[in-house]
């Protein structure tokens, strides 16, 4: 099983993904944990990049993203599912779709189809999106790197661009309300993810 998380900065959703891991933990399921943009030593490199430089435009941004991507899914996603191991990722494509085609504006289907360039075709079987409203986003955050000081209104469109692949992809998504104390929201993932399991 393929399973991702997905939000804006300073949803919760690091959080929410270390009580994930340590609940699969407990329970003996076998399992790797990706991060993206990151997760392999091309990624990481990326992903300094990517989270240091000044003046980036929006296409060069997308086109780092989706190269982490494609590093990721060949050489450590689809070995892992091809051992039966469960692999949960940090973000995966609809980070872009959000971030670089409805937020900057690049075009949702557009990024869509990169996306299935770079990853051959692979989506998460279940994919928990946690949503919270972006003025509280930006209070839990403290430091701000350079996409997350973007601001606002740009984290409005993010949200808003997840919003509406949870309208496209209804059966994939599961909608997680961030705004529920850290166990609360702990909980509701467990039980959405333990009913799909299960079928
Ligand atoms: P990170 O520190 O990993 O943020 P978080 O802990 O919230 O996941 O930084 C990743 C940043 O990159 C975050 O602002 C979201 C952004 N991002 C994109 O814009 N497009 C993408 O495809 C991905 C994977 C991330």
């Amino acid at each position: 099983m393929f399973i991702s998380f997905e939000g804006i900065d300073g949803s919760g959703k690091g959080t929410q993904v270390q009580l994930f891991l340590d609940y699969l933990k407990r329970n003996g399921v076998d399992f790797v944990y990706v991060r993206e943009p990151g997760g392999t030593p091309v990624g990481e490199l990326i992903r300094s990049v990517l989270l240091s430089s000044q003046n980036m435009i929006p296409k060069a941004e997308l086109f780092l993203f989706l190269s982490s991507r494609a590093q990721l899914v060949e050489t450590v996603i689809k070995p892992a599912l091809a051992q039966n191991k469960t692999v949960v990722a940090d973000r995966f494509a609809d980070s872009s779709v959000a971030y670089q085609g409805f937020a900057r504006g690049l075009g949702v289907e557009t990024v869509k189809w990169l996306n299935d360039f770079a990853t051959g075709g692979l989506k998460p079987d279940l994919t928990f999106y946690i949503d919270v409203p972006v003025e509280v986003a930006l209070s839990r955050k403290k430091r701000l790197d350079r996409i997350e000081s973007e601001g606002e209104e740009f984290l409005n469109k993010v949200r808003q661009g997840y919003l509406e692949l949870l309208k496209d992809e209804p059966e994939r998504f599961v909608f997680v309300d961030g705004n529920a104390s850290e166990l609360s929201v702990h909980r509701f993932i467990i039980e959405e993810f333990e009913k799909r399991r299960r079928k």
